[in-house]
């Protein structure tokens, strides 16, 4: 059976996240983020069991392959066996001899210490629960909304918390602002060599082999690498960049840029225009 012995930056998010109501960790691939979040989790179910948990993915198939694997072999490494120390999808009644904390078993993990809970996917988000404690993981994906839905049903206990696992966004502003912006949440920063001790003989040598810079950047090194590389490009805003004057067209307005931009450079490549002539006749068409 696998033994955990958790990497500086894991022991660092478990122990900061203690007096945080929201913490992250955002660490590069296989930087162990899935069992600092499943030792997170299993800390709240031993700990405080009278408490609703809940553990969550960005989607369904994230969920079950990866988050809940790896939280399943993070609590066998523990000694807790499915059917003997907890049972999934079913009222713990009849097994444990306690009253469940939900009317409804689907997705609900049940612990013979009374502890319960509720696993889900963004996707398929359930209604109406409150929760006291909650690990989201792979959330650099999730719409910020979403998050905000599963933050408000944050109530169920005196100090609610919340712990999110992710690697950095490539292509998600709101979430890349609440790690890098003004008002960023408290959060560690791991690497994939911070995990090296844990991974495969080589491979991160293959990762530095195959990644391109700046997906090494942003995937290993967990550093700040939006898509196209240039993090200004989130703060495009049309009435401090554009400003009123260029009308506003509903229908793709930005393909319809890009597309005028191409035809002017190509008319007055062809033509030999004066790029200022050019410029007025378009003003003019558009008018
Ligand atoms: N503290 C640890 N002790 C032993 N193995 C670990 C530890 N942390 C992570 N691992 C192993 O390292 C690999 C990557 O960890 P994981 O948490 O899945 O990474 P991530 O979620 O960041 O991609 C997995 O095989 C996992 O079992
Ligand atoms: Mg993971």
């Amino acid at each position: 059976m696998k033994r955990y012995n958790l990497n500086p930056k894991q022991h660092q998010t478990l122990t900061a996240s203690e007096t945080e109501r929201l913490y992250a960790y955002v660490g590069g691939i296989r930087s162990g983020k899935t069992i600092t979040g499943a030792h997170w989790a299993l800390h709240n179910i031993i700990h405080q069991p009278e408490i609703k948990g809940g553990i969550f993915s960005n989607t369904v198939s994230q969920l079950n392959t990866a988050t809940l694997s790896e939280f399943i072999g993070v609590l066998e490494a523990y000694g807790l066996f499915k059917g003997e120390h907890y049972v999934a999808n079913k009222d713990p009644e009849r097994y444990f001899g306690y009253k469940s904390k939900f009317e409804k078993h689907n997705g609900v993990w049940s612990f013979m210490n009374g502890a319960q809970v509720i696993t889900f996917s963004i996707e398929t988000m359930i209604r109406g629960i409150e929760l006291g404690w909650c690990w989201g993981d792979e959330v650099q994906d999730a719409a910020i909304d979403s998050l905000n839905i599963v933050m408000g049903r944050m109530s169920g206990a005196k100090f609610p918390r919340t712990l999110w696992t992710m690697t950095p966004p490539m292509d998600n502003p709101d979430i890349d602002e609440l790690i890098w912006g003004e008002k960023a949440i408290a959060h560690t920063i791991g690497t994939t060599y911070d995990n090296k001790a844990n991974l495969p003989e080589g491979y991160i040598e293959q990762l530095e082999k195959t990644y391109d810079s700046l997906t090494f950047k942003r995937e290993v090194l967990a550093n700040r690498v939006t898509m196209s590389g240039l993090n200004w490009l989130y703060s495009f805003d049309r009435q401090k960049h554009v400003g009123a004057r260029l009308p506003t067209t509903p229908a793709c307005p930005f393909t319809l840029a890009l597309i005028l931009i191409i035809i002017h450079s190509r008319l007055s490549w062809r033509t030999g225009a004066d790029t200022k002539t050019a410029n007025n006749s378009f003003t003019t068409s558009m008018k």
